[in-house]
């Protein structure tokens, strides 16, 4: 008997941009798996109605980016543990009919440092982190977990803290006066604001102030060379751009959906960039 046809999908809004579609349909490809993974743009009246019926509507699951993180949180029936701290779910998956939600963005986060920069985990180190949203509630449990220090800089002070109060322990929060003195001790320094990104303002950070052998990561991959990236590498550091993050994340749902663990490939990550660099207007 030959293996059921699965569908899986991207759910948001917009959802155009997103380069999972490439990812999974790839590895579906490359391992013989009956199935597909097609783009669903759902408003946010229209989200709930779809992802309590996705069997109804011929899925076996999905990711879910902005802006319904959070309401896939609160309808999954069940949660990982890593969903449950962050408050966010970008897996939904059946599980003998119950929906179920997960959280790969933190593994992602994780998994790609470990991938690109080996050794970044330094003992008792200080990680330094630009923002305080959705992205940023991510990374930060991932760097404690990892044993980091997380000193949180951000605009809006009061977010900072916020969300250092929920984690408690070694995270601490800061303004963006704050920033080179932080600099200066950080091991790990992140951009999890969306600055930097096409169409958004540019981050724009003096960097001279960042200790030598500091790991610079930067979440946005579209520019997938960042200037962020750009002048920490002019300036000796190692850095690790957001698209290793998409690439380890997926693999975690590709699991739930079709049951087979998939790799990434040095040949899937060319396909990847090569997409949004000839998608990406020059600046
Ligand atoms: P996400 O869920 O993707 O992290 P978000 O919750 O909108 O998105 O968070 C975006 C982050 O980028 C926030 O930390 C935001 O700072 P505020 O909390 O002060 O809004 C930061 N950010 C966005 N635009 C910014 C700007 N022009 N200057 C400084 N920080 C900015």
């Amino acid at each position: 008997m030959s293996a059921p046809f699965r569908r899986a999908c991207i759910m948001g809004h917009p959802v155009a941009h997103s380069r999972s579609p490439m990812i999974h349909n790839f590895w579906l490809k490359q391992l013989g798996i009956p199935g597909s993974y097609d783009f669903m743009d759902l408003a946010p009246e229209a989200f709930p109605d779809f992802v309590t019926h996705l069997a109804e509507r011929g899925y076996v699951g999905g990711n879910v980016t902005v802006p319904h993180k959070e309401a896939a949180f609160r309808l999954a029936e069940q949660r990982d543990a890593a969903a449950e701290t962050v408050g966010a779910v970008n897996v939904l998956w059946l599980e003998n009919g119950r929906l179920m939600g997960g959280n790969s963005d933190v593994h992602g986060f994780v998994a790609n440092l470990d991938d690109r920069a080996p050794g970044w985990d330094v003992k008792n180190g200080l990680a330094v982190i630009l923002g305080a949203g959705g992205a940023a509630r991510g990374a930060v449990y991932g760097l404690m977990q990892r044993g980091l220090r997380v000193a949180l800089v951000n605009r809006t002070p009061e977010r900072a803290a916020e969300l250092a109060a929920h984690y408690g322990g070694g995270t601490t929060a800061h303004g963006w006066g704050e920033l080179p003195g932080l600099l200066a001790r950080a091991d790990v320094l992140v951009n999890c604001t969306s600055l930097g990104m096409v169409g958004k303002p540019p981050l724009g950070i003096d960097l001279s102030a960042l200790k030598a052998g500091a790991v610079v990561y930067d979440i946005v991959y579209v520019p997938l060379d960042t200037p962020l990236l750009a002048e920490a590498r002019r300036r000796g550091h190692r850095t690790v751009d957001g698209l290793g993050m998409l690439l380890q994340q997926a693999g975690y749902g590709f699991h739930k959906w079709f049951g087979a663990h998939p790799q990434v490939t040095a040949e899937l990550r060319a396909r990847c960039e090569a997409d949004i660099v000839a998608k990406t207007p020059k600046p």
